[in-house]
């Protein structure tokens, strides 16, 4: 199965530094942010990985990553010219899949401590739908949350960033999608915000009972904050999956 790696956007909330730098290629620990989620990956048996980052930041990915091989992959790269949002990020990988492939996708700054093999594999066996993993968190507000369905395993909706929570779990960026998320994605409208959010393409799994979930144990972080950023830091160390 394939990866994307979702490393565009403006890191807006690292800035200064990401005035001159982009957010996955801070030092977490001993090593630039995306070799983590590289590495995680390949621990969970994905060899062919597309990476979507900016222009700006197209050659400095390429030098630390190069075609992958150094690190047991193969990787394709693809621009995203403007900060659209993750769901039009995620769309530019669209030529890079053949018609009826599955695939997960993974947002660069998202870090775990467990393996992802099992989701993968689970996911490889699932016959339709979407899958998504959550995590409980202290503040969920500061991310998707769930309405889970009582009883059958699936999402019932997500609110994006809720002022009144209406459960503890946050979406991870570790996202399993059917090939039709495409066609999802070109129905889904920008937001307030002017993006288009993967949040809505979830919704429409959701609303389909076809988003299925799975509850991390591990630890995890997105390392999009000087807080999360930090903490990211110190429990990696020098630690590649
Ligand atoms: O970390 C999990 C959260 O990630 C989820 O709980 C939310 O539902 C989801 O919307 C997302 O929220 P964030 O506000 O943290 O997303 P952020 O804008 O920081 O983008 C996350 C990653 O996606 C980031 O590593 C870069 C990539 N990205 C983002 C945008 C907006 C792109 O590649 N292109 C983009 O245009």
């Amino acid at each position: 199965m394939k990866a994307v790696i979702l490393a565009g956007g403006t890191g807006t909330r690292l800035k200064p530094l990401t005035f001159w730098t982009n957010k996955h290629l801070l030092p977490v620990g001993h090593y630039p942010m995306i070799c983590y989620g590289v590495a995680k990956l390949r621990e969970a048996g994905i060899r062919d990985i597309v990476i979507v980052t900016t222009r700006l930041a197209l050659g400095a990915f390429a030098e630390v990553l190069g075609s992958g091989r150094d690190w047991g992959v193969s990787i394709v790269y693809r621009v995203q010219e403007e900060a659209g949002g993750i769901a039009q990020a995620l769309e530019l990988a669209r030529p890079v899949m053949a018609e009826g492939e599955k695939f997960v996708v993974l947002l660069g700054d998202n870090l775990f401590e467990q393996s992802l093999r099992p989701f993968v594999e689970d996911f490889e066996r699932q016959t339709s739908g979407a899958m998504v993993l959550l995590k409980e968190v202290d503040d969920p507000r500061r991310y998707g949350v769930p309405k889970l369905e009582e009883g059958s395993g699936r999402i019932a909706f997500i609110e994006e960033k809720p002022e009144n929570p209406l459960s503890p779990y946050c979406v991870t960026g570790m996202y399993f999608y059917p090939s039709d998320v495409f066609e999802i994605i070109d129905k889904v409208h920008p937001s307030d915000r002017g993006e288009l959010e993967i949040t809505d393409v979830n919704n429409v799994y959701a609303r389909e009972g076809r988003l299925g979930y799975q509850v991390l144990d591990g630890w995890w972080t997105d390392a999009g904050t000087f807080d999360s950023l930090e903490e990211a830091g110190r429990r990696l160390k020098g630690t590649l999956p």
